[in-house]
């Protein structure tokens, strides 16, 4: 069953949020999912405390670089799909969780300073293929992108990670309140729906095409991988 794992070397690009994100859809979608908390910090352990958490999704904490490989491996055994939170740094435990993923997304906010960061994280993730010999796929996900107006900025960074060949997933994370309200009040975006929260209906739309992005992602990898 696919593992996919969240990484940048750069804190607080929203690998936590894109991590929830998804678990809240593809559970929606009648999945079960396994979310491995791999960040010190534990941030999605201390969300499956607060009430609102689906039954078809686990959490399980691991602050430790020697039982990642094996957490990784029983979710991947247990549940529909693993998903790996990973903290801001490149540590044994990011290394350890790419060799194991079929798809590593690398949120990236869409300044220079964050696209220079991605650009490391897409050098680890190779670096890994190659130490495994194995086919690794990554993408890079804007996240937390303005939705009213894109900036130059980020359009140029488009660009060049178009020019330079870098997968982007063809749907951005949009900086929205329902997402960061998932972590005060606990539950999905689906679980919150009703709790005031403002454009709910746009944060849906924004939830559910990235998550079918990433399938349709997981989907060519898997086809490529079997080729090979
Ligand atoms: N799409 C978004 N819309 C609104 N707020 C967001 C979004 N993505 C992230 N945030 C907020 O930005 C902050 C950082 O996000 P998050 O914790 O997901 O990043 P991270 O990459 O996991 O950080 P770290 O490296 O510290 O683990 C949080 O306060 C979060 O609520
Ligand atoms: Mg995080």
């Amino acid at each position: 069953m696919p593992v996919i794992s969240f990484v940048s070397p750069k804190g607080g690009v929203g690998k936590t949020t894109a991590t929830l994100l998804l678990a809240g859809e593809l559970s929606d979608a009648g999945g079960t999912v396994r979310l491995i908390d791999a960040d010190p910090n534990l941030p999605l352990v201390d969300w499956g405390q607060l009430p609102g958490r689906p039954d078809a999704i686990t959490v399980v904490g691991c602050r430790d670089e020697n039982a990642i490989i094996d957490e990784i491996e029983r979710g991947a055994s247990e549940a529909r799909f693993t998903l790996v939170d990973l903290e801001g740094a490149a540590t044994a435990t990011v290394t350890f969780a790419i060799a194991q993923s079929d798809l590593v997304i690398i949120p990236c906010k869409g300044s220079h300073l964050d696209a220079t960061q991605a650009a490391r994280a897409i050098k680890l993730v190779k670096q890994t293929a190659r130490g495994t010999r194995t086919e690794i796929d990554y993408a890079v996900l804007f996240s937390q992108i303005p939705p009213a107006l894109r900036s130059n900025n980020q359009k140029d960074i488009a660009e060049q990670f178009n020019d330079a060949e870098i997968p982007v997933l063809p749907v951005m994370i949009y900086n929205r309140e329902a997402y960061r309200a998932m972590f005060a009040a606990g539950g999905t975006l689906r679980t919150i729906n009703d709790k005031g929260v403002g454009n709910m209906k746009a944060a849906l739309e924004n939830a559910e095409a990235y998550a079918a992005a990433v399938i349709a992602r997981l989907r060519k990898a898997r086809t490529v991988k079997e080729a090979a």
